[in-house]
Parts: C-alpha cells; structure tokens; sequence
C-alpha cells in the first residue's frame, strides 16, 4: 500500500513540504509506505484541448508529467497540496491537475476508489477557495476523501513558519491518520 503527497510549491522545502511530510508521516506510522513528489524545478505544462487521450491513455506534451502520473496510478492514495497563489492553487499544481484529470478521466476512470485529498497553505488568505478547487479535483474523479478535525489549512509565509501553527499541523496529521484508516479498511 502507498500514498504519494504532490507539492505544488515550486518553492523547494518551504511551508507546504513541510506540512505534506508532516501528513505522509503519520500515513507512514500506520504501516503505508509514501512518497513526496516535489513539482519544483520540473516542467509541468497545462493541457492544450489536443484530445489524445479520449483516445489513449498519452500525452503528446513531451515534459516531466507522465512519470507522476503513473506514481499516481500505482499509489493508493493521492495527496495534492498547495500554497495559495493569488486566491488559488498554483499554476504548477493545477497544469498537473489538468492533465492527469484528463488522463484518469478519460480512460477507465483511473483514480476511482483511491482516497485522497488537499493540503492548503498560505500567509493570510485564500486557503477556502484552494482547498474546493482542489476538492472539485478529487470528487468528479471518484476519490474517497476523509476529512480532519477542521479544514486542512494552515498558515505560513516565509519558509518554515507552517511550524509555528500547532492547529494546522494537528490538522494535517489527523487527516493522515484518517488517509491511512480508510486505505487500511478498504484494502483488507
Ligand atoms: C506569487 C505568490 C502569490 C501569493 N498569494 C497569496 C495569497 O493569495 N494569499 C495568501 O495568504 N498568501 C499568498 N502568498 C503567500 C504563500 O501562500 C505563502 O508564502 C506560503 O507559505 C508559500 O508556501 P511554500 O513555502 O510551500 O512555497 C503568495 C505567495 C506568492 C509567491
């Protein structure tokens, strides 16, 4: 069993690294292995409406985003996590979510029944709108989405601060923990 937790930051180790690990940690606890995928630095590029994969499970776009999605197909559960950029999920984040949406979508539904959901960061505003922009992604693509014990945000800007925000971590870990009950439930 595996989790792969996306970060969308193209910010190498800053607050949403931090908080995803946090998660993927207390995933790791409960016997699942994981994996972080760091968008940062590679080329992620949004889809064109070319259509190709109505007809194939491929993309003609020639850049870093077909090894993830197959990272993707094999995980059993997907976290993809955010800084907020200007109200919304980054453009990085959500080139990623454009594709390989298109690519699980179109073709066997890919993504039905894994679980999965969002990690939000930002200095003071715009984590709600992130956090449904990135739900819409998880729900019409047929993911089981646990929850936490409040709305999986936290607070931070400069690089580390998200460790300042004792609720936001609690947040993240929790929702690990139920990440890795349900993988669990529904794989035994
Ligand atoms: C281009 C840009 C846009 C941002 N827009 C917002 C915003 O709309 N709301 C907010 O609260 N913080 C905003 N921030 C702050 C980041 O969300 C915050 O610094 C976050 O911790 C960055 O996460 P990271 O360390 O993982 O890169 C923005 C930062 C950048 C660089």
């Amino acid at each position: 069993m595996k989790a792969v937790g996306i970060v969308g930051s193209p910010r190498k180790n800053g607050n949403t690294e931090i908080l995803t690990k946090h998660t993927l940690k207390a995933i790791a606890e409960e016997g699942i292995e994981t994996e972080l995928v760091r968008l940062a630095g590679l080329d992620i590029r949004p889809c064109d409406a070319c259509s190709a994969c109505d007809n194939e499970e491929s993309c003609p776009i020639d850049d870093d985003l077909f090894p993830i999605y197959t990272k993707m197909k094999e995980a059993d559960a997907i976290i993809l996590a955010s800084p907020v950029y200007f109200g919304s999920a980054t453009s990085l984040l959500k080139a990623l979510m454009e594709r390989t949406g298109s690519l699980a979508h179109r073709n066997r539904r890919r993504f039905e029944g894994k679980v999965g959901g969002p990690l939000v960061v930002a200095r003071r505003a715009g984590h709600n709108f992130t956090l449904a922009q990135l739900l819409y992604w998880f729900q019409i693509l047929g993911f089981f989405t646990p929850g936490s014990t409040y709305w999986n945000v936290a607070f931070g800007r400069n690089k580390g601060e998200v460790e300042n925000d004792e609720e936001g971590l609690t947040t993240a870990w929790n929702f690990g923990k139920n990440i890795a009950f349900l993988v669990n439930k529904l794989k035994t």
